[in-house]
């Protein structure tokens, strides 16, 4: 049995070499690609661009340069994960932002030159339930929950180590909502951009990838490369 998680690292790891400045996500699965990045010397010759403080703090710790967003500079290549990774048509729909990084990951899978977006085969789901996180700005929060609550069961992100809401890297609230039909949910992201004080959402539509690669214990990897 292996490790999805490392099965799906190493794919990545071999898009590195070749590319100078790379695009980090967040979380576990991208905890695995920087250990395996260590592993083989390539942190201290690249220079990273980090979604989150945590991915930051993890590539710092390897003594790996790491670029602010302020700088604008365009990664050749982004890695990151997903939660869930949904069929809709004849591509797929990711679901982001377990983590709470939805934002800076967006930010990243639009401004990267080669996305590649990788986790377990057991994050493909073909129907809901499932929850879709959305970022607001703090003073809006009762508006866009009283608004969203008319469709959806919502959720007001918190965590451990603090009483109240889970606060993002951005200093805004996370939402969680419950989608509990089949529904189109690029066509959701939109509609919920529309309201004020929704800064992102975590649906990750096909504009925001190159590929997709899913790994499975048994070693195998299927890689999804939008044509
Ligand atoms: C972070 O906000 C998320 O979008 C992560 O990419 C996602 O939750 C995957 O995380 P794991 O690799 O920990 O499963």
């Amino acid at each position: 049995m292996y490790d999805p998680k490392e099965v799906v690292a190493n794919y990545a790891l071999q898009l590195v070499p070749n590319r100078n400045i790379i695009g980090l996500g967040t979380g576990r699965t991208v905890r695995k690609l920087v250990e395996a990045l260590a592993r083989n010397g390539l942190l201290e010759s690249k220079t990273f661009v980090t979604s989150s403080i945590d991915t930051e703090l993890l590539v710092s710790s390897y003594r790996g340069k790491v670029l602010s967003l302020f700088n604008g500079v365009r990664p050749e290549i982004y890695v990151d994960s997903f939660d869930v990774v949904y069929p809709q048509g004849d591509s797929y729909v990711m679901i982001k932002g377990g983590g709470g990084a939805l934002l800076r990951e967006k930010l990243l899978s639009f401004f990267s030159g080669h996305r590649v977006f990788i986790g377990e085969s057991s994050k493909l789901k073909t129907s809901p339930p499932f929850k879709v996180p959305v970022e607001v700005v703090p003073v809006s929060v009762s508006y866009v929950v009283g608004r969203v609550r008319e469709k959806y069961d919502v959720l007001v992100r918190e965590g451990e180590g603090k009483i109240g809401p889970v606060i993002s890297d951005n200093g805004n609230i996370i939402l969680d909502l419950v989608l509990t039909r089949a529904e189109d949910l690029c066509k959701l992201d939109e509609e919920l951009k529309r309201i004020p004080g929704v800064v992102e959402t975590g649906i990750f539509c096909s504009h925001l990838y190159d590929e997709i690669v899913l790994g499975s214990p048994d070693g195998r990897l299927e890689v999804f490369k939008k044509s």
